[in-house]
């Protein structure tokens, strides 16, 4: 997916949802699309991909500040198939339904939701309850959708008003769906840094690897008029990445000192002003990769994923 004319502001340009709901207990919803009584969900019934499994699930009776959201279309990440496969790091619920990140339109509100209406066009936060970016206590930990909560691969899901956000005109729910994890946090990345500067025009950004979070981050680089340098172990990759507007390119196992030629590739060989890494520990417990993408100036968010200046 191509960010928009308007950059990468624009392209994130959802509704802002700074109050907070109270959660109570069930009432009387007051609008309704019709939706039936029951729907079909996966769950997560073991582990292992076979034990992906269809099953007819009640609709939930909402709560006064819940909306029901008929799903129409879920994106997949690298994190989805550890939960699949019991890999994930943290605790699943049993049976969980699976996927963070989905798109849907509104088929009916709680009594009390003012916020929308039926027939919008909504995406899913990927903690229920994390609304800023400071705000990240153990209990929002759990809210974490398709795996301490249930997630988005369903029908239908209810979500709390304040969890969702709207969809821009220019974008389709499958292209919406994609927004949650990997955009998010590729736009974080770049979006704060050194000095709390977010990345401008002119800058050059060195992005490893071409997973979901480093696509996203490249496209948003592109956005924003920044200079940009991709590593992957591909060839057939870095074609890609080229065509999605990657300046250079740079296969990291055939070129170990990759370090040095990014340094080369930028302005008089200044270096890089920022390293979106992915990689994380992997560079730690490889100290030749790391003196690579050395010297550091400032680590930054998320774990494995880390932003750091080089000067
Ligand atoms: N997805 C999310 O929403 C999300 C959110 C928060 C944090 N994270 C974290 O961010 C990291 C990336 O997530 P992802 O979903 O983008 O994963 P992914 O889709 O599996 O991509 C990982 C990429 O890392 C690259 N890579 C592996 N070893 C490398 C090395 N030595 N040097 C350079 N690149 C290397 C690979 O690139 P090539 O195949 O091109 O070689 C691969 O495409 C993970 O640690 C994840 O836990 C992800």
């Amino acid at each position: 997916m191509h960010a928009g004319r308007g950059g990468f502001e624009e392209y994130l340009a959802v509704r802002n949802l700074s109050s907070h709901s109270t959660l109570s207990t069930t009432t009387p919803t007051t609008t309704t699309m019709s939706p039936p009584s029951s729907f079909k969900q996966y769950e997560v019934q073991g582990a292992g991909i076979e034990s992906l499994t269809v099953v007819d699930a009640p609709l939930p009776a909402l709560k006064a500040n819940e909306v029901l959201v008929k799903i129409k279309a879920v994106s997949l990440q690298y994190r989805d198939l550890m939960v699949v496969s019991g890999g994930y790091r943290t605790p699943v619920l049993p049976n969980i339904v699976p996927c963070s990140d989905g798109a849907g339109q509104v088929v009916s509100l709680g009594a009390e939701v003012k916020r929308w209406k039926v027939g919008d066009r909504v995406v899913s936060n990927f903690f229920l309850d994390h609304l800023d970016a400071e705000g990240m206590t153990p209990e929002i930990a759990q809210t974490a959708l398709g795996g301490a909560a249930h997630g988005v691969l369903a029908e239908y899901r209810a979500f709390p008003a304040h969890s969702l956000l709207e969809i821009p005109a220019h974008l389709s729910y499958e292209e919406a769906s994609t927004l949650p994890c990997a955009a998010l946090t590729a736009y974080t990345a770049l979006s704060s840094g050194p000095h709390g500067h977010p990345l401008k025009a002119g800058d050059t950004v060195l992005i490893q690897g071409t997973g979901g979070v480093s696509i996203f981050a490249l496209q948003f680089a592109v956005a924003s008029g920044a200079s940009t340098i991709v590593l992957s172990s591909s060839d057939e990759k870095l074609a890609l990445a080229a065509k999605l507007g990657a300046r250079h390119v740079v296969n990291y196992n055939t070129t170990p000192e990759w370090g040095k030629e990014a340094r080369a590739m930028t302005p008089g060989g200044r270096g890089v002003d920022r390293v979106v890494d992915v990689v994380g520990n992997e560079m730690i417990e490889h100290p030749s990769s790391a003196h690579e993408s050395m010297p550091c100036r400032r680590t930054g968010t998320s774990v494995k994923l880390r932003v750091h200046s080089l000067s």
